[in-house]
């Protein structure tokens, strides 16, 4: 390896969006149709009526620092919807929450605040294949061994926990779990969570739950890996973290707001980080995200537009209806040409399976074979994509 290669940013490819504009560049949507985009995840939903008045009632935050950390209104907000949410019995807002712009930047700086690659021990950093790719990015660039969990129809899409040797646990510093999944839609259950909290136990690495879709889902309420832990008598949540946000729960991507919470010695480390990134949320918006966090009005009337199109898409396209998340995750021959030709031929856009995902230590990138497409646009533009796609499937 020269000095080149070794540069931890040049480990990692190009970002999915990126590819997926290389693959259409040139080509055109079908001019003859109405062009549906469901390529990123993004909530198109109208903005809920608190926003403005709020931002309006507090405009002149912005002459102010807000605390790195989030100020005390908002960590007390966040603790109590975990509380309401997930049943927690305690959650301190000053040791155990803290503010995020979103659960990306947090998700990144995760493995940059908790494992040590220096000491050269415990290498390990545990996500799923596909994943949501700033698990790879944030594991490479903090100096981590990605260990990838093939998650295929063999495994149910879970990632897989039941094979893997004691030497590697042993060596882990840290497991991503994504639940609700982002691309696959699979929800980890309490069973899952308990069998990971006690291998986190047995074996000591921290386990990192992004739970970013945990509102959006089909039938039943995804559980919380923080009512795990106390379910099971960890109720300081020791090796836990969560990140959660706005985004998808309130539609509210553009917000940037979102949280942290769980272990307070892990919360300390991530405090000091972000002492130095200093990535405050400005007041205004944590005005805005204590909004959010009260009001579960518009999150039932979120979940139903994302039921129903889900109801609609699969009534017409066939399949199993995943258990959360609003992404679905078809089964095609060659996901490459089957993006370009929904592209050209039924102005589709879709995200190629294997852009999710990365090549493991067998060669095998477990997106391969799949695209994902992002029910975003509401009930019409579902039943219109599912009717468009299965057209393509039947060539
Ligand atoms: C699985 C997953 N985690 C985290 C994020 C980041 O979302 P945000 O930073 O808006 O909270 C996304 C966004 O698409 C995602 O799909």
């Amino acid at each position: 390896m020269n000095k080149h290669e070794q540069y931890r940013l040049n480990q990692l490819g190009e970002y999915p969006f990126a590819r997926l504009n290389k693959l259409l560049d040139g080509l055109a949507p079908n001019p003859n149709l109405d062009f549906i985009d469901a390529g990123a995840g993004e909530p198109r939903l109208p903005l809920p009526s608190f926003v403005q008045p709020t931002l309006d009632a507090h405009v002149l935050g912005f002459s102010k620092y807000p605390t790195t950390s989030g100020n005390d209104f908002l960590r007390e907000s966040i603790a109590a919807w975990l509380k309401r949410r997930f049943s927690l019995k305690s959650i301190d807002a000053n040791t155990q929450v803290l503010s995020a712009n979103g659960t990306r930047e947090a998700l990144f700086a995760a493995a940059h605040a908790l494992i040590n690659p220096n000491a050269d021990e415990k290498p390990w950093v545990m996500m799923p294949n596909p994943m949501y790719q700033i698990y790879l990015g944030a594991a490479i660039t903090a100096g981590g061994k990605p260990y990838l969990q093939p998650c295929t129809a063999e495994t149910d899409f879970a990632p897989d926990i039941d094979g893997i040797s004691d030497d590697i646990w042993a060596d882990t510093a840290l497991v991503y779990v994504c639940s609700p999944s982002n691309p696959t839609g699979w929800v980890a259950d309490e069973t899952y969570y308990t069998k990971l909290l006690r291998l986190a136990e047995k074996f000591d690495f921290y386990v990192l739950a992004d739970e970013c879709y945990s509102e959006i889902y089909y039938a039943d309420k995804p559980v919380g890996l923080l009512e795990v832990a106390q379910n099971m008598g960890n109720s300081d949540y020791k090796r836990c973290l969560v990140m959660n946000s706005l985004s998808k729960r309130s539609a509210l991507p553009g917000l940037r707001s979102g949280l942290i919470a769980g272990d307070a010695d892990l919360i300390q480390n991530f405090s000091k980080l972000r002492s130095y990134t200093g990535p405050g949320t400005p007041l205004p918006l944590q005005h805005v995200a204590v909004a959010a966090w009260n009001d579960e009005e518009h999150v039932q009337q979120h979940l139903k537009v994302y039921r129903d199109s889900l109801d609609v898409f699969f009534n017409v396209y066939g399949g199993e209806v995943p258990a959360g998340s609003f992404f679905v995750w078809l089964a095609v021959d060659d996901e490459e040409t089957f993006v370009r030709q929904a592209y050209q031929e039924q102005a589709i856009k879709l995200l190629p399976g294997s852009y999710l995902g990365t090549k493991d230590m067998h060669g095998i990138n477990a997106g391969s074979g799949y695209v994902r497409a992002a029910l975003v646009d509401g009930v019409t533009k579902s039943r219109e994509l599912a009717l468009r796609l299965k057209k393509l499937q039947a060539v």
